[in-house]
């Protein structure tokens, strides 16, 4: 068996099943690359501080970069004996090395190490996010752009409310999508900010200079106490609720492609390439895609309360259990990550079937806030005029019509201050145009929106 790196005070072999439960190596080493990054600018940090020769600095940085390039042509060997990422990486550069590599760890615990990359991991999982997220969002904008004049059925309690504009309708999305890309910035201050120098628990002896590792590795800034240092799980925590907002709100808009998917909707053109078929049923297109994205979020918001759980009794400092926050972030990160991508080409080849909500927008007696608003122009209190519109749609229920569609005979039965310049008001398009003021569903409120979300992609 080889010897633990900790084996000094040991007599016994680790268990073998021990060893298995307790081993993280066989995911943690997914973090090679920021483990290496972060134990190359320690080394340097070493030599200008003259804890280490530059020369023992130099030929750690070589060997590390060694490493590297093993880990990324598949050559390197992870061992389960060497428990994580940083023991085996550790290891392999004294094997590669000798001396110098042992003097490595001079200053340094593991305890302030996986802080480090981990902390280092979740920054770069984050900054991938926001990419994807204005990919989604660019996606979305060059829909609403086509689709400024589509109109459909806006709904509240998913029942027919007013008309409002395609455009509007996606941008609602783009727009959460947005705050999700400002939320992850703010996690991100928080993440990347550098706990080496904390050491086991206690700060160290040497004299380090933790504020030029934090700069060499690109970090807003350095730890205010070596006990939270090294203890603490905010950063996961919230970067892992951004990221469960993120599945919530693709999971929303999913929810609306599947029902728009269904011909009793019949809104969009499903793209073949995002869709699948039945075994049995010939005539099935369904929309696996949007439900499997629905349904992963149960995953990412598992993975939340997961690790929540796992922290919440955790005395001062580091204790073992928090190495089981690296598999509920792992898993979100890919969720999220591969989500966002999806989504992004699923709505690149997204197509809209304008005819279909024309007449669906049609159905719904949707411009009866407009009847109302038309009465309450000729002096009617609200209230009333509420009354008289709600008796119009009852009139056109009966007669099987839209409110277009009534008479003025049939109008004038209801209230004759009822004439015919009605029709114009009633037009779905004017009762969309009429929106005007900002946020609104009206043409210029809505390109005024789209023009902000270029510029904020750009
Ligand atoms: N694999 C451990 C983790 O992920 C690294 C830190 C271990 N530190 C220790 N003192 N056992 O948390």
């Amino acid at each position: 068996a080889e010897k633990k790196m900790w084996g000094g005070r040991f007599r016994q072999k680790t268990a073998a099943l021990v060893e298995e439960y307790t081993e993280s190596v066989s995911y943690d080493k997914n973090l090679y690359k920021q483990d290496i990054a972060g134990s190359k600018a320690h080394a340097r940090m070493l030599a200008r501080q003259q804890v280490i020769t530059q020369e023992d600095a130099d030929s750690i940085v070589s060997g590390l970069d060694a490493i590297l390039k093993e880990i990324e042509d598949g050559t390197f060997q992870w061992k389960t004996e060497y428990e994580d990422v940083h023991m085996n990486i550790e290891s392999r550069l004294s094997e590669l090395i000798g001396d110098a590599g042992k003097r490595l760890h001079t200053g340094r615990s593991r305890n302030d190490q996986v802080a480090l990359d981990f902390r280092l991991y979740v920054s770069d999982s984050i900054r991938e996010w926001q990419e994807l997220l204005k990919g989604v969002v660019a996606e979305l904008v060059k829909q609403a752009e086509e689709h400024v004049d589509t109109l459909l059925p806006g709904c509240t309690h998913m029942q027919p409310a007013q008309p409002v504009s395609l455009a509007h309708h996606l941008l609602a999305y783009a727009w959460m999508l947005q705050r999700d890309f400002d939320r992850l910035a703010d996690c991100d201050k928080r993440a990347r900010v550098c706990p080496l120098g904390a050491a086991a628990l206690a700060g160290t002896t040497y004299p380090l200079d933790p504020a030029s590792v934090a700069e060499e590795l690109g970090m807003y800034g350095t730890f205010k106490n070596s006990m939270d240092a090294v203890s603490d799980r905010d950063f996961v925590l919230e970067s892992m609720f951004a990221g469960s907002l993120v599945m919530t709100h693709l999971s929303r808009l999913n929810e609306e492609l599947v029902y728009w998917a269904n011909p009793n909707f019949g809104y969009i053109y499903l793209p073949d390439a995002y869709a699948t078929g039945s075994s049995i049923m010939p005539q099935k297109k369904n929309p696996d895609v949007s439900e499997i994205m629905r349904g992963k979020v149960g995953r990412t918001y598992g993975a939340l309360m997961n690790l929540l759980t796992t922290v919440k009794g955790l005395p001062m400092t580091y204790n073992r259990d928090m190495q089981e926050d690296k598999e509920p972030f792992i898993d979100t990160d890919k969720t999220v990550s591969a989500s966002l991508a999806i989504m992004a080409g699923m709505l690149s080849e997204l197509r809209f079937n304008t005819a279909r909500m024309e007449e669906v927008l049609k159905q719904g007696f949707l411009n009866a806030t407009e009847l109302a608003d038309y009465l309450v122009g000729k002096d009617v209190p609200f209230r009333e005029a509420h009354h008289i519109t709600g008796a119009a749609v009852a009139l056109a229920e009966d007669k099987n019509k839209g409110l277009e569609d009534l008479t003025i005979d049939e109008f004038t039965s209801v209230s004759d201050l009822i004439t015919d310049d009605v029709y114009e008001v009633l037009s779905y398009k004017n009762a969309v145009a009429r929106r005007k003021t900002q946020g609104g569903t009206g043409p210029d409120a809505v390109r005024a929106q789209i023009a902000e979300l270029n510029d904020w992609l750009s």
